[in-house]
């Protein structure tokens, strides 16, 4: 039996850590990764995709605005990145008599392209490794707190010394949770205009129904070009583009900026999450999103008005399905402690290695402590947060400060600036909505947050309504000013010091002040003191694994957490079984999106221009072999948010596509990576240009492009 359970516990542990196939590595040390790399078919160096001596693949790849990357593809700085990420500008440049969004955009010349300020495209240009100057002066005596002031004291020297001699933006980025630290060089560029970008049912086709799911149809991507001193950039590197197409069991790289993954967490804390705080959100929306789909199924305007809300809260609560529902099948608590296990074993072998053995035993006392803040905080903002009433209230909430001493020129600054949000709230605001989602999240914060540890206004419900959630919802709506437009601009207009008094009263600002001073008062601080805890535990316990790891797998090799910092990933092109009985091939066709097409339908509608060339067959070079035109496809790059419109490139480093999703069934790869489920979804760049080409017929741009 003991053999039995011992053999198990190997097997169980090996699958914890890192293979091939997993990983988003650092570009600057990809030198360790390329035999490993080419072994898998890759026929370029690791230099080719980064050097700081000559040009390389570095020098096409941006942080294109806060949160997706986008990837050049000609000498005049043409930019490619997905639909979803250039969404809110395409959204800003629409108006009723040019709906871009609707009908899709082209700038037949340079001059049509549409300026977009505020955007901007962030490229690496050199990276360094800084981690012996950021820790000079910490010893073992050193405590945690003497820890983070050294810290903050030093990256501060070295930001200053060399800021002045550069004319990058300098920062200094930490990795493996404080164990290394990297001086980060950026070229920053601010003039990014909008090129193009296909009509919505193209974009966004299969919308949020076919969100994270394969197999998946959306054309999504969008196109852009960096100026520089009001001229097109001249690149130092362009991608050349691929119209080979891929083939089971290609080699694959993903280059671009995921944003945040958490690979290395103890057992108590993936369980907290997956099992504890996930699915009260899940549910939590899941009942708001019922709300939302009665009335958007409804009326037409009300769809509209909720279509960006519902995407958003959409977005996560479909992940985390995905996640909780992956740790369980590929049963990652277990996993994770049966690692535990073989790390104590290791940690046995030599006495001063129990700094790790206490790190990772008190886990367990944080995260217990924790929870109770953690779930204070879901609450707050995931039930009373999402009564846009309290939400907009909130807003208000520094007008109530204003005394007569206050300037005037504050107060119309604060009055101006309510004005706007005013306009913007009730632009998209749908009452009965929210008197639901009132009624159905009060009800589910009251009977979840004990009685002693709650924001007053629920226990007043009690107090003053007998419990009753509805008839203090009829009240708060009713008595309110908030829900009404014109009553809050003439507040807004008339205001005084005076009026703070009255307007403290409304019970939406009674409400938010309620959720809010409770928030600060009583979880803010514990939550930080907490996490500062969880943090510094983390980082013994990933000083222990960097050196437990090599010793005990020698063959693998670890990788950072994503920390919006430049990674590559690699994998092979491939289907999956998602689950018994069920098995995806690794691309879908245009024939895919005529299946799926259903003009009653919003997310599955196809323009008449589509199903045209469809019929036509009228592919040109942008055919597959086989005669279709291919639209999606997938790999096992190990990629996360924030890889969005990363180039997907082959074995020459020639561009596929672009990446833009992963497959539900794998959506736990930010905390468990599991090669065979865990697979990124990326757009073919043949449909791609053929969309670009053919349907919009922008071939100006098709020209500027290398295309082999
Ligand atoms: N799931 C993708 C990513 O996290 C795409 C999201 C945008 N698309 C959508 N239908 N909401 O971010
Ligand atoms: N869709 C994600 C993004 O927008 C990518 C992912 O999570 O796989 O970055």
């Amino acid at each position: 039996m003991k053999k039995v359970i011992l053999t198990l516990t190997i097997i169980l542990c090996i699958s914890t850590i890192v293979r091939a196939d997993e990983g988003m590595w650092i570009p600057a040390l990809l030198q360790k990764n390329e035999a490993e790399m080419q072994a898998m078919g890759m026929k370029i160096t690791a230099d080719d995709i980064y050097s700081i001596t000559h040009s390389s693949m570095k020098d096409a790849v941006v942080l294109f605005g806060g949160g997706c990357t986008g990837e050049i593809v000609s000498d005049q700085g043409l930019l490619l990145t997905n639909h979803h990420c250039g969404f809110d500008w395409i959204q800003k440049h629409s108006t009723v008599e040019h709906d871009y969004l609707t009908e899709g955009f082209w700038a037949m010349t340079m001059e049509e392209e549409l300026p977009c300020p505020g955007l901007t495209a962030k490229m690496l240009r050199n990276m360094v490794d800084v981690t012996e100057k950021v820790l000079n002066g910490i010893t073992n005596e050193t405590t945690d707190e003497e820890r983070a002031k050294i810290i903050s004291d030093n990256i501060k020297n070295i930001i200053e010394s060399v800021q002045k001699d550069t004319e990058y933006k300098v920062s200094v980025e930490s990795f493996y949770i404080g164990n290394q630290y990297f001086l980060m060089y950026n070229e920053i560029f601010t003039d990014i205009r909008m090129v193009g970008a296909p009509p919505s049912n193209i974009g966004k086709f299969g919308g949020d129904t076919d969100n994270w799911v394969w197999p998946r149809h959306t054309g999504d991507f969008s196109i852009f070009r960096i100026y520089k001193d009001g001229k097109p950039y001249k690149p130092d590197y362009h991608f050349t583009i691929s119209l080979d197409g891929v083939e089971e069991g290609d080699f694959t790289f993903v280059f671009g900026y995921p944003a945040r993954t958490n690979e290395y967490l103890p057992a108590v804390a993936v369980d907290q999450e997956a099992n504890v705080v996930y699915p009260v959100v899940v549910d939590l929306r899941t009942q708001i999103l019922d709300i939302y789909n009665k009335y958007q199924e409804k009326d037409a305007k009300v769809r509209l008005q909720y279509a960006s809300k519902h995407a958003g809260l959409g977005n996560g609560w479909k992940k985390w399905m995905g996640v909780i529902e992956g740790i369980r099948n590929f049963k990652g608590i277990e996993k994770k402690k049966a690692f535990e296990e073989s790390f104590y074993d290791w940690c046995q072998k030599e006495r001063r290695r129990v700094i790790y053995t206490r790190a990772l035993r008190e886990f367990d006392d944080v995260y217990a402590e924790y929870e109770k803040y953690r779930m204070a905080t879901t609450y707050f903002t995931e039930a009373g947060l999402s009564i846009e009433l309290i939400e907009f209230a909130a807003n208000f909430a520094q007008i109530t400060e204003v005394t007569k001493d206050t300037p005037q020129e504050e107060i119309d600054e604060l009055v101006n600036a309510l004005k706007s949000a005013t306009a913007t709230f009730f632009k998209d605001y749908y009452q009965p909505i929210d008197e639901e989602v009132a009624v159905t999240m009060l009800e589910a914060y009251r009977a979840a947050q004990p009685e002693d540890f709650r924001p007053e206004i629920l226990n007043e419900i009690d107090k003053k309504f007998k419990g009753n959630v509805k008839s203090y919802v009829n009240y708060l709506f009713s008595k309110s000013i908030f829900t009404s437009e014109e009553k809050v601009n003439k507040f807004l207009d008339e205001f005084t010091p005076a009026k703070v008094k009255k307007i403290e009263k409304d019970p939406a600002i009674v409400a938010a002040n309620s959720m809010m001073d409770f928030y600060v008062e009583n979880v803010m601080a514990k939550s930080r003191e907490c996490n500062a805890k969880i943090n510094d535990l983390r980082r013994v316990y990933m000083e222990g694994q960097m050196k437990m790891i090599p010793e005990v797998y020698p063959e693998k090799r670890l990788y950072p957490d994503a920390n919006f910092t430049l990674r590559v990933t690699y994998g092979k092109v491939g289907g999956f079984k998602p689950k018994d009985a069920v098995t995806y091939g690794y691309f879908t066709t245009l024939d895919g999106i005529m299946q799926k097409e259903n003009p009653n339908i919003y997310d599955y509608v196809v323009t008449d221009r589509l199903r045209e060339l469809y019929e036509a067959q009228d592919y040109g070079r942008y055919a597959d072999k086989d005669g279709s035109m291919h639209v999606a496809f997938i790999a096992g790059n190990h990629t996360t948010g924030g890889n969005s419109g990363s180039p997907i490139l082959n074995a020459e480093g020639k561009l596929l596509g672009l990446n833009f999703d992963r497959t539900w069934e794998g959506t736990m790869s930010d905390l468990i990576y599991d090669p065979s489920i865990c697979k990124n979804i990326s757009v073919d760049i043949r449909y791609v240009l053929f969309l670009i080409d053919k349907y919009a017929g922008c071939t100006r741009l098709i020209d500027e492009m290398t295309i082999e």
